[in-house]
């Protein structure tokens, strides 16, 4: 079993010096950059609950930058303030931001992130960081390990992985391929082993594809513009599941 020192700071400015923070510029609610090529998330740990939410979200960080699957954490610390944070290795940027060349090119992390166990469950754009290496190709990262979105695996988790992408990229580009199709079990087998998350994927497929956020990122002159705003009238929360797989595998 991992085990993941935290340490323990009376103020953020004593964490600063202890890990030479050079700067703190905010980059999104929660993350910062801290010089060095380094971030960190911040959480907030006021209750029990958080504290052990922050504490595992730490643990799965630390684990898939054991694995080279996650960002090579540097640290985990907390503050009295009532705040813990994570210190990452900095990524130049995300997916929703710079598109991969070839979907190709993200597959292996994920394939690899299946085979440590571990279903992330909301894999999109956004949770998928990249930076260049010094031979020109391409580092790719899965980020954001909150523990209620990563379930253990069954064995499926690639699967379900890959559907999740396909789907969250499809809502903003729907003129868009989709990805690794063919590595997919058949539908009736992959809706079996979900079933066993249905209350977490559904939660994030509701997310994805509740009305007022999808409208937004609908390309009108796509070809699956009509499929997808079909898909959209028909779900329910109640069926967002079996309506988002079947959707994954009748568009090609
Ligand atoms: N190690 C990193 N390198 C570069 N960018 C990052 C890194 N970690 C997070 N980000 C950026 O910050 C955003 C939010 O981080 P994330 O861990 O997904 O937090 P949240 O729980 O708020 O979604 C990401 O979508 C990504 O753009
Ligand atoms: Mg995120």
């Amino acid at each position: 079993m991992l085990v993941v020192t935290i340490k323990k700071f009376p103020r953020f400015a004593d964490a600063r010096e202890h890990y030479r923070f050079t700067q703190q510029t905010c980059l999104s609610p929660v993350i910062y950059d801290v010089g060095g090529n380094r971030i960190i998330k911040m959480f907030q740990i006021r209750t029990l609950d958080e504290k052990e939410s922050f504490e595992k979200e730490a643990i799965l960080a630390k684990e898939m930058s054991i694995k080279n699957i996650g960002p090579f954490v540097h640290g985990v610390f907390t503050t009295s303030t009532k705040k813990g944070y994570v210190l990452m290795e900095r990524y130049s940027t995300d997916l929703m931001e710079t598109p991969p060349k070839s979907w190709d090119d993200v597959k292996p992390v994920l394939l690899k992130l299946a085979c440590s166990n571990v279903i992330h469950i909301d894999i999109k754009p956004l949770n998928i960081v990249s930076r260049e290496k010094s031979d020109m190709s391409r580092d790719y990262r899965v980020i954001d390990y909150d523990p209620t979105f990563c379930v253990h695996n069954n064995g499926y988790g690639y699967a379900i992985m890959v559907i999740l992408l396909n789907l969250s990229v499809l809502i903003r580009d729907p003129t868009h391929k989709l990805l690794f199709k063919e590595d997919i079990p058949p539908i009736g087998d992959v809706l079996q082993k979900m079933e066993d998350y249905r209350e977490l994927y559904s939660r994030v497929i509701w997310h994805y594809f509740g009305r007022p956020l999808v409208k937004e990122g609908i390309n009108l002159s796509s070809p699956h513009k009509d499929a997808l705003a079909a898909l959209r009238n028909s779900i329910s929360y109640e069926n967002c599941m079996e309506k988002s797989v079947e959707y994954f595998y009748s568009v090609q």
